[in-house]
This record gives C-alpha cells, sequence and structure tokens, in this order.
C-alpha cells in the first residue's frame, strides 16, 4: 500500500530520518517503536504525504484522501464535537444526512456517543484523543496513522483508545507510533524499531518485542 525508499528528512542541519525503507501491506497493523527522538513522527508525516521527503522516494498506492493522520496533540476548531467531526466530511462535500450518520457511527466506535454540543476545548485529555481519533475515522479511511496515540493517558482511557484501534485494525491499514514496545506488540502485526532516524530492526511482535535477541534486546528494555 505504501512503500518507503531511502527516505531521508531533515530539519536544518538535523537529519530526523537517515534512509528509512518499508513497506506497509494492505490490511496489516503495523508499529513503528523508537524512543523519544528517533524520528516516529517525522516518518508518520511523510508516510501520511503531509511533508515530502527530501530524499529517496514514497511510493503510495492509496489515494491521498484516503490517509489520515491523528496528531500526537490534538487540534480542535473551537466550536462544537459535532463541528469538528462535520468538517472534514462537509469539505469533502457529502450531504449532510450522511454527515449526521457518520459523524454518529464515529462517536458510537470511540465511546463518546451524546457528545456531539461539548465544545471541543473542554474535553479532558482522554476524550481529546478520543474524539481525534473519531474524527479520523469519520472519514473513513484506508490508512490511518497514529501518532502516540494513548501517551500522557490514564490507563481506562489507554484501554479504550487500545480497544477501537483492535476494532479499527480489521477493516483498515494502521500505523502505529509509539513509545511503548507492548504496546506494539499488543496491536499489531509487524513491528518496525527506529533509532536515531534509522530502522535498526523490523519484525513480529513476538521477535521484536516479546523474544528480542541482541542489542533488540536491550533497545526495548530501554538499555541502550
Ligand atoms: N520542527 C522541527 N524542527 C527541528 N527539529 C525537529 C523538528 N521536529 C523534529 N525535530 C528533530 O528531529 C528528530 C526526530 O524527531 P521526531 O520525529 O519528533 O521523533 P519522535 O516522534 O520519535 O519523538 C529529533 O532530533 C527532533 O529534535
Ligand atoms: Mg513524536
Amino acid at each position: 500500500m505504501l512503500e518507503l525508499r531511502r527516505v531521508v528528512r531533515r530539519y536544518g542541519g538535523v537529519e530526523a530520518l537517515r534512509g528509512v525503507s518499508l513497506r506497509v501491506r494492505r490490511g496489516e497493523t503495523l508499529s513503528i517503536i523508537g524512543p523519544n527522538g528517533s524520528g516516529k513522527t517525522t516518518l508518520l508525516r511523510v508516510m501520511a504525504l503531509l511533508d515530502p521527503p527530501d530524499g529517496g522516494e514514497v511510493i503510495c498506492g492509496v489515494e491521498r484522501g484516503k490517509v489520515t493522520m491523528v496528531f500526537q496533540q490534538p487540534a480542535f476548531f473551537n466550536t462544537t464535537v459535532y463541528r469538528n467531526l462535520a468538517y472534514g466530511l462537509r469539505l469533502r462535500g457529502r450531504p449532510e444526512g450522511e454527515v449526521r450518520k457518520e459523524v454518529r457511527r464515529a462517536l458510537s466506535l470511540v465511546g463518546m456517543r451524546g457528545c456531539e454540543e461539548r465544545r471541543a476545548g473542554e474535553l479532558s485529555g482522554g476524550e481529546k484523543q478520543r474524539v481525534s481519533l473519531a474524527r479520523a475515522l469519520a472519514l473513513r479511511p484506508e490508512l490511518l496513522l497514529l501518532d502516540e496515540p494513548t501517551s500522557n493517558l490514564d490507563p481506562r482511557s489507554t484501554r479504550l483508545i487500545e480497544g477501537v484501534i483492535e476494532e479499527v485494525r480489521e477493516e483498515c491499514t494502521v500505523v502505529l507510533a509509539t513509545s511503548h514496545p507492548f504496546q506494539a506488540a499488543r496491536l499489531s502485526d509487524r513491528v518496525v524499531c527506529l533509532f536515531e532516524g534509522k530502522v535498526l530492526a523490523q519484525g513480529t511482535p513476538r521477535e521484536i518485542v516479546e523474544r528480542p535477541k541482541g542489542r533488540i534486546r536491550k533497545f526495548v528494555r530501554g538499555e541502550w
């Protein structure tokens, strides 16, 4: 569905991605794990076609409008939850009846039905993250990119979000960036391990997280 070949991305003098090659297969859930600053967000932005690479290639087998990224820090318009979710659908020219239906469906998926008229800015951190996920789901993406969707959330909100990801991955290709290897193992088919802008290893959750060998083992345990 998406292939990156030797992708480089720089911020001024900083090389945030240093020749990343990987593939996302249609229907899979792929996790990108790596410590803070390893390049996860930069990589997701390139995969979401938001930022062009400074080197290498991105080969995309999916329509741009079918790719949606959920950011680590959700940003909303200063209005209701309903209008925030409706925005993207209206932009795509959907009739109001359909907008209503899709907004309802998306809010139900994340357990936020009934919150339509609350102001988005007044939600709690966990609720914001759920509504942000619902906003992406309302667009029925084929490729959903999630940037650390549970960082800073309490255990209950984390479980809720993880439950939604488990449902969503049945019908959509998902790329999940997380700094928690065990979350990656729980939620994905394949794990790519990023370190200082390079792919250190990739494999199944078992190979990378549960039974890692050698330096991957140290990495997963935070002993690098
Ligand atoms: N807007 C930016 N300007 C300058 N440097 C940045 C910017 N965004 C990220 N970086 C740098 O790029 C590297 C990778 O960052 P990032 O992709 O945010 O990593 P992660 O998401 O894994 O924490 C880090 O060294 C970070 O400081
Ligand atoms: Mg990040």
